[in-house]
């Protein structure tokens, strides 16, 4: 029989291997496991409580929430603001910086998106909660604001998601190496089930939304393009796969291979996906990963934050591939 690797296991076995890590990040990642536990107990609930449906209010991106995406939004806050490891918080659902109930302590920012892909609930496909963490910039967890949380992500010191899929799923990375658990629910626990994950070099998937087509700028039609055209060379025409929760959308490609575009837009500039909570936290993943994430010309990881839930173009995914996305942003194809 293999071996059973629980998260917590692995945590302190990986705390172990890597002497400068403190104790206090193998806490701050078991709590997310723990907040990850109870969004899970709902969303595989979700088609039979009445916890379904519009609350008819709007998000701070004027979109409409759903009332998962809130209690989500609680239950993290909630679990995770209890233990004292955070001083600061910033979610997709709150404006401004969430001060933990208990902050007196905390050395790290967490930032989130307590429900991804919300709009799938409804209709039974895969959502997920991606997140970011950050170390203070300085020593007194009193002192904590804004600035706090606009650190750019090469600064992260661990970012992660879980997939609400067949499966449910958390992913994560402190900078060495992507580790993948799987939740048995049987007995509570998420289990190692991918150890070190590598994405390869060129994939065999695209995924964006093409209904936009028209809103798309030259750029962006001529990767289409080139996507498309047969070349046995690169393994050409890559087939589409677009689910519409960000999270599904990227594990699937970071398993198989593939690229995935939210690019800028004839009406959004700045594309849709927020820097902060969702192209950060699975840069840093990717790149772990040999993968790479730009936002068309510029490093995901470098770019500096000015608002904490800013959006950026976002090209993500097989190193390759992601490459030649860029050189058709520079004109260069
Ligand atoms: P959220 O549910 O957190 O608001 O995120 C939705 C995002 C992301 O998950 C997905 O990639 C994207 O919206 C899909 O947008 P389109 O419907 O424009 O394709
Ligand atoms: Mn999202
Ligand atoms: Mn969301």
């Amino acid at each position: 029989m293999n071996k059973l690797i629980t998260i917590e296991r692995h945590f302190v076995e990986e705390q172990k291997r890597h002497p400068q890590a403190t104790g206090e990040l193998t806490d701050l990642l078991y709590d997310v496991a723990f907040a990850a536990k109870l969004v899970r107990r709902e969303v595989v609930r979700a088609g039979l409580a009445d916890i379904l449906g519009m609350t008819g209010t709007t998000n701070v991106q004027g979109e409409e929430v759903k009332k998962l995406d809130l209690f989500a939004n609680e239950r993290i806050i909630n679990a995770i603001g209890q233990h004292g490891r955070f001083a600061l918080m910033g979610s997709e659902e709150n404006e401004g910086t969430i001060i933990p109930p208990k902050n007196e302590t905390g050395r790290y920012v967490l930032l989130f998106d307590p429900l991804d892909g919300s709009s799938n609930i409804d209709v039974n496909v895969s959502v997920g909660t991606i997140f970011s963490i950050y170390r203070l910039t300085g020593d007194d967890p009193k002192k904590a604001d804004i600035n706090d949380c606009l650190q750019k992500g090469s600064r992260q010191v661990a970012a992660g998601y879980v997939i609400y899929g067949s499966s449910v799923m958390m992913v994560y990375t402190t900078g060495h190496g992507v580790h993948g658990f799987t939740y048995d629910p049987t007995i509570g626990e998420f289990l190692l089930s991918y150890e070190n994950i590598t994405t390869p070099a060129r994939g065999k998937y695209y995924s964006i939304n093409e209904g936009s087509t028209e809103q798309l700028n030259e750029p962006t039609i001529g990767f289409l393009d080139w996507l498309k055209k047969e070349d046995e060379a690169t393994g050409r025409p890559y087939s589409t796969r677009y689910i519409g929760s960000l999270v599904a959308d990227f594990h699937r490609n970071l398993l198989t291979g593939g690229v995935f575009i939210y690019p800028a837009t004839k009406k959004h500039s700045e594309g849709k996906l927020r820097l902060m909570y969702e192209a950060n936290p699975l840069a840093f993943i990717c790149e772990q990963a040999g993968g790479r994430a730009t936002n068309g010309s510029k490093r995901i990881l470098d770019i500096e934050p000015a608002d904490l839930h800013q959006r950026t173009p976002l090209y993500i995914g097989s190193r390759e591939d992601v490459i030649v996305a860029e050189e058709f942003e520079r004109g260069e194809r």
